[in-house]
């Protein structure tokens, strides 16, 4: 951790606390002017510190931004020079495509506060206001071809559910494909989307597109979307901050996409499925058709038994719904 990172960690421990910048200093074996150069730059990236004479620094709790240090200083596998952090941007997801066209290496990592032109799965946008979720995007470089990247979405699915699962305590679960649900309320989608190698028509790379709500503003939602639409924290204060739970996103989707081969995530996707058992409705385009889903394979592939017997979807392009009792 450099000084800003631990200057940052400190603050947030302290969070809504006055601490002096001797104190700071003293704790962390650093000297004053780096402490009041980091709290400084931090205040010029909108953090909320207040500066009170002879009681020091306080972190106001809702200066709740997504920042560079504030995720970079708490990741345990990722590289934290590679994330870049957006206060906006058009898509991160877009970003991370124009960087994997550069060559940037696999682990790439950005993070916007706000997206201008937020996409989601099937064509559609995704609404992507400031402050109320986490939006980001990871740049897989998987030693595989287009078919073996598949598991790269259900991998992801499962690193934002543990994540919220460890850090909030909150009973998060899966519905196959790859969206994450707290109740009946959608909380997370996935936009996985593939770059193709132009010389050689096989996979250059894949972009994992994560998309959270966080927590609720009235203001930015449709009140339609409100009834299948949730968020994290809706009714109480945040107890975790989103630098926090981007952190931890990022840490494990890397490290399941490290580890493909050894399937490591593929249990835990079938302990949190909220599906597995259920009757559902699958559509793909026009075709619509009623079964119980049993097992997800290997692969992350959904199987299900209907009318005409057992067979194991795969496409991420299949809608599937809970049946209506
Ligand atoms: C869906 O549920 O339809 C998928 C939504 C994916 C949204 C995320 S937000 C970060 C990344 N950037 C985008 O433009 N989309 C993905």
């Amino acid at each position: 951790m450099n000084v800003k990172e631990k200057v940052l960690r400190f603050l947030e421990d302290h969070r809504e606390e006055f601490v002096s910048g001797e104190q700071i200093a003293e704790s962390l074996g650093v000297t004053r002017s780096s402490v009041w150069k980091a709290i400084s730059s931090f205040r010029n990236e909108g953090y909320k510190i207040e500066a009170v004479t002879r009681k020091g620094y306080r972190l106001r709790s809702d200066g709740n931004m997504l920042t560079q240090a504030g995720i970079a200083s708490r990741f345990k596998y990722a590289d934290p020079d590679l994330l870049t952090v957006y206060q906006e941007t058009d898509s991160t997801n877009t970003r991370i495509k124009a960087a994997a066209l550069e060559g940037a290496p696999h682990g790439t990592a950005a993070v916007a506060n706000e997206q201008t032109a937020g996409r989601g799965r099937l064509g559609r946008s995704f609404i992507s206001p400031p402050g109320s979720g986490i939006y980001l995007s990871i740049l897989l470089r998987p030693h595989t071809d287009m078919a073996g990247a598949i598991p790269l979405t259900t991998a992801a699915a499962v690193a934002v559910c543990e994540s919220v699962r460890e850090l909030t305590g909150m009973d998060a679960g899966i519905k196959w494909v790859n969206d994450v649900y707290i109740g009946h309320k959608k909380i997370c989608g996935i936009l996985t989307e593939a770059v193709a190698d132009v010389e050689t028509g096989g996979l250059d790379s894949v972009v994992v597109g994560i998309g959270i709500n966080y927590s609720y503003d009235p203001d930015s939602f449709p009140e339609d979307l409100q009834d299948r639409i949730g968020w994290i924290y809706e009714d109480q204060k945040p107890e975790i901050s989103r630098n926090e739970l981007a952190a931890a996103v990022i840490d494990r989707t890397i490290y399941y996409a490290d580890h493909l081969d050894e399937r490591a995530f593929i249990e835990p996707y079938r302990k949190y499925s909220v599906i597995i058992g259920r009757d559902i409705v699958c559509s793909r385009g026009n075709e619509r058709f009623e079964a119980r889903a049993v097992d997800i394979d290997d692969d992350g592939g959904l199987v299900v038994e209907t009318d005409s017997g057992r067979r194991t979807l795969s496409s991420g392009e299949i809608t599937v719904r809970w049946k209506k009792d």
